[in-house]
C-alpha cells in the first residue's frame, strides 16, 4: 500500500463491532504514536486507554453519541502543557500540533491494520478532566474510538478542496 492509498483508506468510522482489539494490534498502533515527531522532540503527550466498562462509561459521558458507545476501546489524547514547546518569539504553545500528529499516526496505523478510528474533539473536555482525574498540567484534547468496523460501517460522503485552492506559490 502506498502512503496515499493508506491516507485514502482511513476515514471517520462511526460504527464498530464488539470484537476486541488484540494487544498486538493495540501495541503496534501505540508504538506508531510514540515515534511521532514533536516540536523540539518534547513529546508532550499522554494517552489514556479506556477499555474496561468502568473506564468506557466515564469517557462515553463526555461524548454521549450512540455510535461512539459502540467502540470497544477509546484513547484519550492529552497535551502535557508543562512539557510542550512554547515558541520564544510569541510563546505559542505547540502542544496542539504535537498531539495532532501523534493522533493521526494512531488513525493511520489503525487503518493499516484494518481497524477504524474517528477523531473526536467535540466532547466535554472539562468533564473528561474531572471524571478521569487528570493532573492539572494535562488537557484532554481528543478522543479516539478504536475498533473493528461493524458490518454497516460506511464512510460519509466527503469532499476535499482542490489543490489550486489550498496551495499558493510565493
Ligand atoms: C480535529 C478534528 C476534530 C474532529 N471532531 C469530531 C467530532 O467531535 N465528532 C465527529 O463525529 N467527527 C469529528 N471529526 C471527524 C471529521 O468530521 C472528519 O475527519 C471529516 O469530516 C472528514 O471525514 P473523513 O475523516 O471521513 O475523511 C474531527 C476531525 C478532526 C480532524
Amino acid at each position: 500500500m502506498t502512503f496515499k492509498e493508506l491516507a485514502q483508506k482511513r476515514y471517520s468510522v462511526r460504527s464498530y463491532s464488539t470484537e476486541p482489539v488484540s494487544d498486538e494490534q493495540l501495541n503496534y498502533i501505540l508504538e506508531c504514536a510514540r515515534i511521532a515527531p514533536s516540536a523540539v522532540n518534547f513529546q508532550p503527550w499522554h494517552f489514556y486507554l479506556a477499555r474496561t466498562e468502568e473506564a468506557l462509561q466515564k469517557v462515553r459521558q463526555t461524548y454521549p453519541r450512540s455510535w461512539f458507545a459502540t467502540a470497544p476501546l477509546v484513547l484519550v489524547g492529552c497535551i502535557c502543557h508543562d512539557q510542550s514547546w512554547h515558541r520564544p518569539t510569541d510563546q505559542k504553545d505547540h502542544g496542539d500540533i504535537d498531539i495532532a500528529i501523534a493522533t493521526e499516526h494512531i488513525c493511520l496505523a489503525a487503518a493499516e491494520q484494518g481497524l477504524g478510528t474517528c477523531w473526536v474533539c467535540n466532547f466535554d473536555a472539562q468533564l473528561c478532566h474531572q471524571l478521569l482525574q487528570l493532573p492539572d498540567n494535562e488537557e484532554a484534547a481528543v478522543l479516539i474510538p478504536l475498533g473493528h468496523l461493524a458490518a454497516d460501517a460506511q464512510p460519509r460522503p466527503t469532499t476535499r478542496k482542490p489543490l489550486e485552492e489550498i496551495v499558493t506559490e510565493i
